[in-house]
């Protein structure tokens, strides 16, 4: 049986009832987290989305009908209560916001029943991650989720507010578009209109907030839906949400100090954490160096040491055959770790091997017998050659030496996912300790094995770096973008350039993707009809949203700061999509399915 709320109106959330309101008559509403009989009363934790509240059910308050009906509450039934606001009781619960008072109940409306949970609404649960989204509506009601979107809530709004302080103006741009130089797979929307035609859901808003300079529009701001087939990790969803921006007559300096501020004034406003700027800046060239990443995790140290000049000549074939062969030997440094067990260490060469790696070379420096070195390579080394080695790394007894020796790629892998591993373990990653780094100078291209041309590393249209243009004909592999990323404790948060406006370096640049004249203009001709009619100098930069407010939030996972999020397989678990659509649709859209 349910009752009507008919002529009650909720006058407080849960946790806006005090102590200062003692005496008063309130009216709450929200969900049973749990009830307890206890001495001739009846004691209800009343859920909602501002925390607990604890009500009293006594019959000489709320009459035998009342009572009768607190008895049978159970978990999750939806019930709307009027009451007194008194001190506690019983002991006061210093663990809850309204931990010392309580609503001695006059009257109980039963609103809604509820079946019992498949989990417990309460944090901290390990119920399956399936099963959670397959409940989502119910997942959502867990306060640590709660918490998070309303923290992503509050950084969506206080970013458009201090946009639109900053002269920025929002502007909506088309989810049925064409295809964007991206560089993911596109998911594509069938026209019923245009037989055998496709939209493309945007990648990111880039030529359109490019188009918008044109127009004039100086300082464009959207928070946008963004949409892109690749597979998925924790860190990324099919579709997500850019904080996306574009700013006219600017270089990289104005686009980094609007976003230093923005950044700091979300987390002083969000978190009370002050954010030291500027932020420091690291070409990529160091960071793949130093880190093996192009998003470096630089709360710690445990750097990459390059080590291949003082191994060239060495005994070992694995060091010196990966040199001969034009790749590098490098190293790390994790401290006090020498005593690993050898089946550790091996499971840490599997990882590597993993990564593509033949082998995980190591030295655990001074853990054999009387001191000695413990290496499976110290055979093939002098020993005044070992030393050296343990000295370039900086080894101390007790440590323990990684080195991979490969092609300068899989050793950057290599050792910089041992690196994160290896602090994940020593406990070095505190999530409350917040390390941004602007990655600048990236290379401009990417060589593509798979399509056996230059890809552009960011995207076609970023400018070259002014002393690098006149290589874009002659060696593109070492032109340098004026594209920068913001790192925010080894996760990519944003990314942004400044773009290309002139015409000829914009057709170097296509000469060098390996797009002839006809195949730019089929993909971007109305981009490059719009620069014919004055374009400004411009640039911008978009932030993953969903990432920024999972390390905000603290979340391991970007699906914790996502309402409906879509599982690993990019399947909706709750909804069931994607899924099959009637005969009568697809002949509509003009598409037949082979099955
Ligand atoms: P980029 O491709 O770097 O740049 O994307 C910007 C930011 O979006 C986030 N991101 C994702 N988040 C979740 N799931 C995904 N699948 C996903 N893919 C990207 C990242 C990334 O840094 N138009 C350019 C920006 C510009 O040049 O202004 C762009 O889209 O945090
Ligand atoms: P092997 O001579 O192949 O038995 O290798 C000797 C040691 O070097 C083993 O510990 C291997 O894991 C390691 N090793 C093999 N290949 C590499 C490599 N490319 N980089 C680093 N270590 C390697």
């Amino acid at each position: 049986m349910t009752e009507s709320m008919k002529g009650l109106h909720r006058t407080h959330r849960c946790t806006e009832v005090s102590n200062r309101l003692i005496g008063e008559t309130v009216t709450v509403m929200g969900w049973v987290q749990k009830r307890r009989n206890l001495g001739g009363m009846i004691f209800i934790d009343l859920r909602d989305r501002s925390g607990i509240l604890q009500l009293v059910f006594d019959e000489n308050d709320c009459g035998a009908e009342g009572f009768a009906k607190a008895a049978t509450l159970r978990s999750e039934f939806v019930v709307a209560v009027v009451g007194r606001v008194e001190a506690r009781s019983g002991a006061v619960n210093p663990n809850l916001a309204t931990g010392d008072i309580e609503i001695r109940a006059r009257e109980i409306r039963i609103l809604s029943q509820s079946e019992t949970p498949p989990f417990p609404i309460e944090d901290g649960i390990n119920t399956r991650e399936e099963l959670r989204l397959k409940y989502r509506y119910l997942d959502l009601r867990r306060p640590e989720l709660q918490k998070n979107l309303i923290l992503r809530s509050r950084i969506a709004n206080l970013s458009r507010q201090f946009m639109a302080e900053e002269g920025f103006i929002e502007i909506e741009t088309p989810m049925l578009g064409r295809s964007t130089p991206e560089g993911a797979r596109d998911y594509l929307v069938p026209s019923r209109v245009h037989p055998g035609t496709f939209y493309a859901l945007p990648q990111s808003p880039q030529l359109f907030k490019q188009l918008l300079m044109v127009s004039g529009y100086d300082r464009y701001f959207q928070i946008a839906r963004c949409f892109r087939d690749e597979d998925l990790r924790a860190d990324r969803q099919p579709d997500f949400t850019q904080m996306d921006m574009e700013l006219s007559f600017v270089d990289e300096e104005d686009v980094m100090d609007v976003n230093e501020r923005l950044l700091a004034y979300l987390f002083k406003e969000i978190l009370n954490v002050e954010i030291q700027l500027p932020l420091p800046r690291m070409p990529w060239r160091e960071a793949m160096d130093r880190f093996g990443s192009d998003k470096p995790d630089i709360r710690f140290g445990m750097e990459l040491k390059n080590v291949s000049e003082l191994v060239k000549d060495c005994g070992f074939g694995v060091f010196t055959g990966a040199l001969a062969a034009g790749g590098s030997v490098r190293g790390i440094n994790v401290p006090g770790q020498g005593k690993m067990p050898r089946k550790k260490i091996d499971a840490l060469t599997d990882m590597a091997k993993g990564m593509g790696a033949k082998g995980l070379a190591y030295v655990c420096v001074g853990c054999g017998e009387n001191g000695a070195h413990k290496s499976p390579f110290a055979k093939f080394m002098k020993p005044e050659e070992m030393e050296a080695l343990i000295a370039a790394l900086d080894g101390k007894p007790g440590d323990l030496l990684l080195f991979a020796a490969d092609k300068d790629s899989i050793v950057f892998n290599v050792l910089g996912s041992l690196r994160l591993e290896m602090a994940e373990r020593l406990g070095l990653l505190h999530k409350d300790d917040f390390h941004f780094l602007w990655v600048t100078e990236f290379p401009q291209f990417e060589y593509s094995e798979e399509e056996g041309r230059y890809v552009a590393m960011h995207h076609p249209f970023t400018m070259p770096m002014e002393e690098d243009i006149d290589l874009l004909e002659s060696d593109p592999g070492a032109v340098r973008a004026r594209a920068y990323d913001i790192v925010l404790n080894g996760n990519e948060i944003g990314g942004g350039s400044i773009r290309i406006h002139q015409d000829d370096v914009q057709e170097k640049m296509f000469r060098a993707l390996g797009f002839t004249d006809e195949s730019a203009h089929e993909q971007f001709g109305f981009l490059l009809e719009a620069f014919k009619y004055g374009v400004p100098p411009h640039g911008g930069l978009a932030y993953g949203l969903d990432r920024l407010a999972m390390l905000m939030a603290g979340a391991d996972s970007i699906r914790d700061v996502i309402a409906f999020p879509k599982a690993k397989d990019a399947s909706c678990l709750m909804t069931e999509a994607p899924g099959t659509v009637d005969a009568k649709q697809l002949a509509e859209l003009h598409i037949r399915c082979e099955d």
